[in-house]
């Protein structure tokens, strides 16, 4: 079952490069071309679609933050991620020109369930991103995307969000295909990219000693933020709550540009930050946030493409990730963030497949 690991969360953390494989297997074509077969909305379909909503719960909601910075990106699409208990809640403006896509790796979040049938019954169109074939949401969405992330057993999801991640990049692709807002050379440049992700993730499975180690020497802090802006700010979100929920670490993320807003006044002597910085376009913009860290004396760990020696000197520690176009970035990035919770988790002698007050599929409001 564990497979010789000491927890299912670490099985399913190595488990992912594999998981990509299977969740991109068979859906890019002829170098960048995309297959979704249960995904039958039409180009005629797309081109009237004015507005689309991803709507999820915790880490699935964490995910949409990066499909919205996608599919903008690439389908010119407006996108508004939205935590289904608020969106079932609060009117939301849907109509037939509205894309609605759910992301749950159960399929049975009643949430999430209440927001599909708030969509539906407003004539929205629902794609569907899911981890369990036959699952309630899988059968009431008009299309539907599976993750091929296998079963996730811990409650800490870490192998359905990489996955939500490679099938969100796969629909902005689809989308932007067939609406013609992207250049075919740049879509075949995403695509490879994607395939190049499951030897990448192995990769930085390799860093695991050297964030154990981290651990070791940290578990005992009160607080922790994590920064990034951009597509790192969602990615920032996604660590954060790894490290809340499994090792009752008090945590916050926050979009870097918004520290000087309020919450710099809490970054003191010894105050562990956690500095993502893959973004090459906003890297100056993140040296600056992080200066304004190390300034007042703030201990960051920082993460940056390799090749990237700027930070040296500057912060405490730096982890290079296998260089990667930062479009794609994200799926990467969270694997040490998941491995660096669960050592902390570990290193405090936490349960870690199974943290206090919290259920794997939640299926009460
Ligand atoms: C956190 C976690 C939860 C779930 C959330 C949604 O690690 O697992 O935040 O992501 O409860 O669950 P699904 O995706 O099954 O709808």
């Amino acid at each position: 079952e564990k497979s010789g690991y000491e927890h299912f969360m670490l099985k399913e953390i190595h488990e992912q490069p594999n998981a990509i494989k299977d969740t991109l297997r068979g859906r890019i074509i002829n170098d960048g071309e995309i297959v979704l077969d249960k995904v039958k909305i039409t180009k005629d379909e797309i081109d009237k679609i004015e507005k689309i909503f991803i709507v999820a719960c915790g880490t699935a909601y964490h995910a949409g933050v990066v499909g919205k910075y996608a599919i903008e990106k690439f389908a010119r699409i407006p996108v508004e991620v939205d935590i289904a208990s608020e969106f079932r809640y609060r009117e939301p403006i849907i109509n037939e020109r509205t894309l609605t896509i759910v992301v749950s790796q159960s399929g049975e979040t009643a949430d999430t369930i209440a927001a599909l049938k708030e969509a539906k019954k407003h004539n929205s169109r629902v794609i569907a991103i899911t981890n369990v074939v036959g699952s309630s949401i899988s059968r009431e969405a008009d299309d539907v995307i599976y993750t091929w992330a296998g079963p996730e057993i811990a409650v800490a999801s870490t192998k359905a969000y990489t996955t939500q991640l490679v099938a969100l990049y796969l629909i902005a692709l689809d989308l932007a295909l067939k609406k013609g807002t992207i250049e075919k050379e740049y879509a075949k440049q995403i695509c490879d990219e994607l395939k190049k992700l499951p030897e990448r993730a192995e990769r930085i499975l390799n860093y695991k000693d050297e964030l154990q180690e981290f651990a070791s020497n940290h578990f005992n802090t009160k607080d922790v933020f994590y920064l990034g802006r951009g597509l790192d700010y969602a990615v920032a979100m996604e660590g954060s709550l790894k490290l809340k929920e499994i090792s009752y670490i008090h945590s916050e993320a926050y979009a870097a540009g918004e520290l000087k807003h309020g919450t710099l006044a809490l970054i003191e002597n010894g105050t562990l930050v956690i500095a993502l910085a893959t973004q090459e376009h906003l890297f100056e913009k993140m040296l600056s946030n992080i200066r304004e860290v190390t300034t007042r004396g703030g201990y960051v760990l920082a993460f940056a493409m390799e090749g990237n020696k700027q930070l040296e000197g500057i912060v405490e520690k730096v982890i290079y990730l296998p260089k990667t176009m930062e479009e794609v970035a994200p799926i990467i990035t969270v694997i040490p963030l998941q491995l660096l919770a669960y050592y902390m988790a570990v290193e405090k002698g936490c349960d870690v497949d199974k943290p206090r007050n919290l259920a794997k599929s939640v299926t009460v409001e």
